[in-house]
């Protein structure tokens, strides 16, 4: 057998319609997983499920989720059990960016959305997915965390998003330790810079920004989505079962000079 294999495993991937998130569905759907897709957008799941059984014949199940609402996530995760009777890994990547407001000028409103979103909605899924988890004695949980929850990128102003990812990278700790005795390995992966909708916005917006944040990173680049997939995969794998309460990071090695 493959160790590094996750054929007919069942994932969880939240904030799938786009993005990251929709780097991962793929990347697990066309490794033989049997993929749930779960965002608010449904025809943007749709889509996304339909250009996967294009692509790889995999046909992905769609289930809206509001990781804002614990009423929507123990929905989503009674679809699961009942559709699968098991879950084999869950990826927390559901998050509200940038926001980009000197806190001076941040709204309560502002910051409750980013830590709701972020931090809250990895707690709720972590809690109503991670009880199938417990029922089987199995499973591998991966949250997403950020390089700006390690470090502060100049000229911008993202205290909230910040917070709520180092929040995540020590529930992410916290879980690993608790669950391990359930077989459940608990790990997050700490994107660096790669462009999609969360900072198109502010990349738009400060036109130097991408140029000079190339030059603070060794590889000279920003990270291209396709390039995160393969670790979900391995972190997944049998190959990692010794892997739990890590962070790893995936950023060209931003922060290392
Ligand atoms: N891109 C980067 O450079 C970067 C760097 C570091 C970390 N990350 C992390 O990587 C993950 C993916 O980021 P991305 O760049 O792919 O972001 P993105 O393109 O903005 O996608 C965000 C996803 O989250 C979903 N979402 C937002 N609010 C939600 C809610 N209340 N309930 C359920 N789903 C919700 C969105 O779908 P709906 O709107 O349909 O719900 C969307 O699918 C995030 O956790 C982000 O913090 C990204």
């Amino acid at each position: 057998m493959n160790p590094f294999g996750v054929s007919g495993k069942t994932v969880v991937v939240t904030g799938a319609r786009q993005g990251l998130g929709k780097v991962f569905a793929q990347s697990f759907a066309e490794a033989g997983a049997e993929v749930f897709l779960m965002a608010r957008n449904v025809p943007a799941l749709e889509a996304v499920a339909a250009e996967i059984a294009e692509k790889s014949g995999a046909k992905c199940r769609i289930h809206p989720i509001d990781v804002l609402s614990e009423t929507s996530v123990a929905a989503a995760a009674d679809y699961v059990r009942t559709m699968a009777g098991r879950l084999d890994v869950l990826i927390n990547n559901a998050a509200v960016g940038r926001g980009n407001a000197p806190l001076q000028d941040a709204t309560l409103e502002e910051w409750n959305l980013t830590m709701g979103t972020n931090s809250t909605g990895t707690f709720l899924c972590m809690k109503h997915f991670g009880r199938i988890m417990i029922e089987g004695q199995s499973g591998c949980i991966i949250n997403l965390t950020s390089l700006a929850e390690r470090v502060v990128l100049q000229g911008t102003c993202t205290g909230a998003y910040d917070v709520s990812k180092a929040a995540i990278a020590c529930l992410t700790r916290c879980m690993a330790a608790e669950w391990a005795k359930y077989n459940i390995r608990v790990n997050s992966i700490s994107p660096g810079l790669f462009l999609t909708d969360i900072n198109r916005d502010f990349v738009d917006a400060h036109p130097g920004f991408y140029n000079e944040s190339k030059s603070r990173i060794p590889r000279g680049r920003w990270g291209e989505p396709k390039e995160i997939g393969a670790l979900a995969v391995f972190l997944a794998s049998d190959a990692a079962d010794y892997i739990t309460g890590a962070d790893m990071h995936i950023d060209g090695g931003y922060a290392l000079w």
